[in-house]
């Protein structure tokens, strides 16, 4: 995709999930783009080399991740008085100028990370994973072993450490945890009724490209990526990172393809695999692959040594309807999928039955 429609398209994308600050900073980077000659030397020249790049690869957020961290870093002091993730406020002018500036000035620095893939740990999906975990076991009465593929950071694999509101304000989880996520669940889902916490006897991280979430490189990249005026997710992320410091949760370096191969069920647990946002990284082959070994899995388990498999992901249930984050649970005998929730991108709310 030419450069000035994929930052158009990615200005569009931030403006819908919450980020007017990127929506504009992106939308002006696309307006100097399209308008060429001068206004759009300095943005034609740090991207160069990037222009036929496939849409995937999201040019326009290695772009923004690139200057994020640029700001965590303290390399930027004159933008960083416009970014909320360091105490700034935004005011669109100001906060152009300096960001125009930054790429004119240090090209050099703000090209160091464009070739990254943009990486991120979603925090707030805990509260569709946990949701599931919550009606697993309602459903089996054990004791888990949680197994992700796609980890990132493995944050989410802490997400029994965390605590999550309800619909009617009641708090589920743990007290003293340092990431709340209110307005987690709405519906009639698993927490109603007395519902047994899990106890997680075993947690198992792997991803293609982990990211060490008690490194200062690691939580730079996991940090640089959020969006820096979505503070919520910002501070979800800051506290799932103490949690890491406290608890670390190794994340193996492995593809989903591999890590399911070499899965084997556990006597007197449930042996849960999990994902989030990551199916969609998987070609057909791997797909296929890790999809038979759940079956041979579920057709191996028995009401003791349980297996589950919870993913959340972008797909639609039908071809008419438009793709949704749907928490989809497969438990066996059966291994029938069931659509139990809806969330959003970025995790919250989880709409139990809808
Ligand atoms: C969008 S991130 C989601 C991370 C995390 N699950 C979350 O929801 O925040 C997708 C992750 O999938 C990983 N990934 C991509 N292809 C993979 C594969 N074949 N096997 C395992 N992980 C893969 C990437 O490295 C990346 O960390």
């Amino acid at each position: 995709m030419q450069l000035g429609p994929a930052f158009r398209r990615q200005a569009e994308a931030c403006a819908e999930l919450g980020s007017p600050m990127y929506a504009d900073l992106l939308g002006r980077v696309a307006d100097a783009l399209l308008a060429g000659g001068e206004e759009a030397a300095p943005f034609r020249a740090v991207l160069a080399g990037h222009e036929d790049d496939p849409g995937p690869s999201a040019i326009a957020l290695r772009l923004m991740g690139s200057v994020h961290r640029l700001v965590l870093e303290r390399r930027a002091p004159a933008l960083a008085l416009h970014y909320p993730s360091v105490g700034g406020t935004w005011e669109a002018e100001g906060c152009w100028t300096a960001f125009r500036d930054l790429v004119a000035d240090q090209p050099a620095a703000v090209r160091e990370w464009l070739d990254r893939p943009p990486q991120t740990n979603e925090v707030g999906r805990a509260a569709g994973l946990l949701a599931g975990l919550l009606e697993v076991v309602r459903r089996t009465g054990l004791p888990v072993r949680l197994v992700e593929i796609g980890s990132s950071g493995g944050l989410n694999l802490l997400g029994d450490r965390f605590r999550f509101c309800d619909d009617t304000g009641a708090w589920h989880g743990d007290e003293g945890s340092p990431v709340a996520l209110d307005g987690a669940w709405t519906g009639p889902g698993p927490w109603h009724g007395g519902a047994t916490w899990p106890e997680v006897v075993e947690r198992v991280g792997s991803d293609l490209r982990p990211v060490d979430a008690t490194g200062t490189e690691g939580r730079l990249v996991l940090t640089a990526y959020v969006w820096a005026d979505m503070r919520v997710r910002l501070e979800r992320l800051r506290g799932a990172l103490r949690l890491a410091q406290e608890a670390p949760v190794e994340v193996r370096r492995a593809g989903a393809r591999d890590v399911v191969d070499g899965l084997e069920l556990v006597e007197g647990t449930v042996t849960v695999l999990w994902h989030s946002v990551m199916w969609q990284y998987l070609d057909d082959a791997e797909r296929a692959d890790v999809l038979a070994r759940t079956e041979e899995l579920g057709a191996a388990s028995t009401p003791t040594r349980a297996f589950a498999h919870l993913q959340l992901e972008p797909r639609r249930r039908t071809a008419e309807e438009e793709h949704a984050f749907w928490l989809v649970l497969r438990t066996w005998p059966g291994g029938v999928e069931e659509h139990l929730a809806r969330s959003r991108g970025h995790g919250l709310p989880v709409d139990w039955g809808h």
